[in-house]
């Protein structure tokens, strides 16, 4: 008997395992890019959403984009391994654009972009400006910033183009500011598919005015409490009175 009951606590704990395993493997995605193009490309390796690291082709090295906890992560001579990658990579593209010369290319425009300050707006507080692009193909999107009409693009920031599960690319340009009331900021995007169009958003440096309501909540709570401590002791003293 007792045997019995073990094997069935076994039992149950392999096919707790197992879904703990399907559920991990849910849980997690890696993802390797290693993509070319006429004037560009990508060596990067994500995991759940977020570029890990990306080889820089202008600084000539491997960029590590976590945080440090505890040890520090490194990949020795996968900077070399991703520019092996773009050897081949343009290679392979150049037989793929002979064999499918008749094949049109897939094009698909962004989204108009979403644009939000990261952290909570304060006055004269640094702050950074998010632009995001998503669901174009093929990568990458080229941003153009503006600050109260000028052109900003310089001083932004671009991260790697992160692919989709639908196959269409998500990429972020950065700009620092220091938001001042009524300043005006806008983020276009460029890309082969908006065939001249433009897809841009604009962002107004508005300050929160402090609210009333919770004054007015509390004016009105204490007025009702006081209010019925005033009828209670009246009550009271009236109910002492007549017996
Ligand atoms: C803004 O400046 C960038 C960088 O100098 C330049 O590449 C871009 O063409 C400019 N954009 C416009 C719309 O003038």
């Amino acid at each position: 008997m007792k045997l019995l009951i073990q094997q069935q606590l076994l039992q149950l704990l392999q096919l707790l395992l197992l879904l703990q395993y399907s559920c991990a493997q849910d849980f997690h995605g890696d993802v390797q890019i290693d993509a070319c193009s006429d004037s560009d490309g990508e060596g990067m390796v994500g995991l759940d959403g977020d570029v890990l690291y990306y080889a820089d082709f202008d600084k000539k090295e491997m960029v590590y984009t976590l945080p440090q906890f505890g040890d520090s992560m490194e990949c020795p001579g996968c900077y070399e391994g991703a520019v092996g990658q773009q050897e081949n990579c343009k290679s392979n593209m150049q037989i793929a654009r002979e064999a499918m010369k008749d094949i049109p290319l897939e094009i698909d425009p962004p989204g108009a972009p979403l644009l939000y300050p990261r952290d909570h707006l304060k006055p004269s507080h640094h702050n950074t400006l998010v632009c995001q692009a998503s669901g174009f193909y093929p990568a990458p999107v080229r941003f153009y910033w503006t600050k109260d009409g000028q052109n900003v693009s310089l001083s932004a920031s671009v991260s790697q183009p992160y692919p989709q599960k639908d196959g269409t690319f998500t990429q972020f340009s950065r700009l620092d500011i220091t938001p001042e009331e009524g300043q005006v900021y806008s983020c276009a995007l460029d890309h082969p598919g908006l065939k001249g169009e433009t897809r841009s958003r604009i962002w107004t440096v508005e300050f929160q005015k402090p609210s009333l309501a919770p004054s007015v909540f509390c004016a009105v709570g204490l007025t009702l409490g006081l209010v019925g401590v005033a009828v209670g002791t009246f009550f009271l003293v009236k109910g002492r009175e007549c017996c």
